[in-house]
């Protein structure tokens, strides 16, 4: 039986945090068996929202260093950068005149980003889910692991592939959502109300970013906003316990109530101690890992390459499928 693809983008804009890696870069390496993975560094994506140049290159060489140091093999999966296969925009146009501007309009991320970019309402950014959509179906990708926020996207995604279907035949796999050892959704900690974001982030002790020194990571831990109860338990009225429990349990693979009984007898002070000290613990392994791969240059810049070139070589062979199907010329 041949394998299912999976296939996941994240943005290099920022540095990658502990959302990052709990809520996906973790969970990857543990498909990488079962499953044709390909993970893409959408820097495309990145420029709907301005960038500085130098620095949106090196976070993406960044990204793609750090899912080697977290265990993904880059023999197993594809890891590359969306702008080194070029079937991506290609792809991108020909959805966009498949695509409806109200099915756009809809969108509650183009709704959020355009009030807060109001300077830059681009039209890169309205598009977005098309681009997002040519990156799934390019690779005939079967299950793509999203979270929450990106789901209203892979919905349209879905919409676009059916409705290309429709017209010319089968063409498209029509992708689903992967939920599987879903990944936790981890909340800022100072504001646990709201997702831990590069782009949301108040200040340094929201996130904990996942090349920070243990010593870092344990304090900004000590920082999290909780309650006044020092009770450690679940609850949504919780939201800062309930998020430093969410990632005591992804971290050390333990359930609510186990983790619920481990503490019922602290306080929050050496509950945070426990979970600043398991975090550290896990991060830094990963952080060594990727000091060493930095300095291995040539090793990096084989990866990006290779990896490039197993991409564009799958991206072709859909790109000719749909090109033959709207009518676009034949390669003579
Ligand atoms: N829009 C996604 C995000 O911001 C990133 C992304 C781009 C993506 N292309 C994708 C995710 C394809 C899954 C599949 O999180």
């Amino acid at each position: 039986m041949t394998k299912q693809t999976i296939f996941s983008g994240m943005q290099p804009s920022g540095k990658p945090h502990l959302g990052n890696y709990l809520g996906a870069i973790k969970n990857w390496a543990s498909l990488q068996d079962e499953y044709n993975c390909i993970y893409c560094i959408v820097d495309l994506h990145s420029l709907t929202v301005r960038q500085n140049s130098a620095e949106l290159r090196q976070n993406a060489r960044n990204l793609l260093t750090l899912y080697i140091a977290a265990g993904l093999d880059a023999e197993k999966n594809i890891v590359y950068y969306q702008s080194h296969v070029p079937g991506h925009a290609q792809l991108a146009w020909i959805l966009n005149c498949y695509t409806y501007m109200g099915e756009l309009n809809r969108m509650t991320q183009f709704k959020e980003k355009s009030s807060k970019h109001a300077e830059n309402i681009n039209a890169g950014l309205f598009t977005y889910p098309v681009l997002m959509a040519a990156d799934i179906l390019l690779y005939q990708a079967g299950l793509v692991p999203v979270g929450d926020d990106q789901k209203q996207h892979l919905e349209i995604c879905r919409d676009i592939a059916v409705r290309f279907n429709n017209i010319y035949g089968d063409t498209f796999t029509v992708p689903e959502a992967y939920i599987g050892k879903a990944g936790a959704r981890i909340m800022s900690l100072q504001e646990p109300e709201k997702k831990m974001s590069k782009s949301d982030a108040g200040t340094e002790n929201d996130l904990i970013y996942l090349l920070d020194e243990p010593k870092a990571v344990i304090s900004k831990i000590k920082k999290a906003v909780t309650d006044s109860e020092n009770q450690v338990r679940f609850a949504p009225e919780k939201p800062g316990i309930a998020n430093l429990i969410n990632i005591y349990c992804a971290v050390t693979k333990k359930t609510v109530p186990e983790t619920e009984k481990e503490f019922e007898n602290s306080g929050y002070g050496a509950f945070k101690t426990a979970v600043g000290e398991c975090v550290a613990a896990e991060l830094e392994p990963v952080r060594r890992r990727y000091e060493e791969l930095t300095k291995d240059k040539a090793y990096i810049d084989s990866v990006i390459k290779n990896n490039a070139a197993r991409a564009n070589e799958l991206a072709e062979r859909t790109l000719k499928k749909v090109s033959k199907k709207v009518g676009l010329p034949l390669e003579i």
